[in-house]
């Protein structure tokens, strides 16, 4: 039962969740004076009762993505354990763990990012508006544009900023206003305002946060409805950081957004859903995001929010 805690060491890189003491005190006094109840009362929870996922059921009518049983080996190993959940339409979901628990290959999975991973193989179902996208019939790189995926480090490409945006649209032949498309992305992403009298200059002349910002418009331009990001900001410095935040809040309004992070105050802050999965590659806790870092039914995932591991 507690071998997972113990292949856990903590990666300086992810100090976010590392330093127990902040993340004990940034979580707040409720959760502090529940752990006392707890620690006075002598209850220990019992085996079953701590390894129980608790996973908000969301209708049909709502999930835009639904895993069932999902669950990804590389080789032998088994990175990720059978998942089950929805995840809602135009919502942020966030997916927090400790580094190595699985998080960017559940990612992976929804746009087949894993399919370029010769030794990846992906069991049970990964329906996208009811869809199983793998099915025999799914162009990946259809599905792509329509889930889009944003990654950790700014990847722009050697080319204008202009092209970069319009890279989407040009592939799939997009017949419209290009030009318009380019400013409508980029002022989505927020970053017109920085770039309208510079859209010729390259891509890779903006700082980092801007790079960033240019990656999002790039995803979001061809019009995706869902947006994946893998820890977006945690390349960036804490001004980049709040701007990107910003953006994924008002993202949600026209996209389902989900976003992986290991800062729980980024998840806590940005998100309306939050995922937990913990060392082992199991989904332990998926809910209403509030919920989670107040009242976490789970005492694994309390352990985690209040800085006991991780
Ligand atoms: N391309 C890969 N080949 C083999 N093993 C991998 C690969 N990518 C990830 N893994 C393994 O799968 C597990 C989950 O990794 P990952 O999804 O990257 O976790 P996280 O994003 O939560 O840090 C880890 O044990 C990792 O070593
Ligand atoms: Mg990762």
């Amino acid at each position: 039962m507690s071998d997972s805690y113990h292949v856990h060491e903590t990666d300086s890189e992810e100090s976010g969740a590392g330093d127990g003491e902040t993340d004990a005190e940034g979580t707040g006094s409720a959760v502090d004076e529940r752990i006392e109840d707890r620690e006075d009362s002598s209850v220990t929870p019992s085996d079953d009762e701590d390894l129980t996922p608790s996973i908000q059921e969301v209708p049909d009518s709502r999930a835009v993505i639904r895993a069932e049983e999902l669950s990804v080996h590389y080789g032998e190993e088994e990175a990720l354990q059978p998942v089950t959940m929805g995840i809602p339409e135009r919502e942020v979901t966030a997916i927090i763990g400790p580094s190595g628990c699985g998080k960017s290959t559940f990612l992976r999975c929804i746009n087949r990012m894993n399919d370029m991973i010769d030794a990846a193989r992906v069991e049970g179902s990964l329906r996208f508006r009811g869809k199983d996208v793998y099915d025999e019939d799914v162009d990946p790189v259809a599905l792509r544009r329509r889930i889009g995926i944003v990654f950790q480090k700014p990847n722009p490409f050697p080319k204008s900023i202009r092209e970069n945006v319009a890279y989407g649209l040009n592939i799939q032949g997009y017949d419209g206003d290009v030009d318009a498309r380019v400013e409508e992305a980029l002022r989505n992403a927020a970053l017109w305002d920085e770039v309208k009298d510079q859209l010729d200059s390259s891509g890779l002349d903006l700082s980092g946060g801007q790079q960033q910002r240019l990656c999002i418009a790039r995803a979001i331009a061809p019009d995706p409805e869902v947006v994946l990001m893998d820890e977006p900001a945690s390349a960036l410095d804490p001004v980049a950081t709040a701007k990107v935040e910003d953006l994924i809040a008002d993202l949600s309004e026209q996209y389902t957004v989900i976003i992986v992070t290991h800062n729980m105050q980024q998840a806590a802050r940005i998100s309306d859903k939050t995922a937990v999965f913990l060392t082992g590659g199991q989904l332990v806790e998926f809910g209403d995001t509030n919920r989670i870092f107040e009242n976490p039914e789970n005492q694994r995932v309390e352990d985690y929010i209040t800085g006991k591991f991780g």
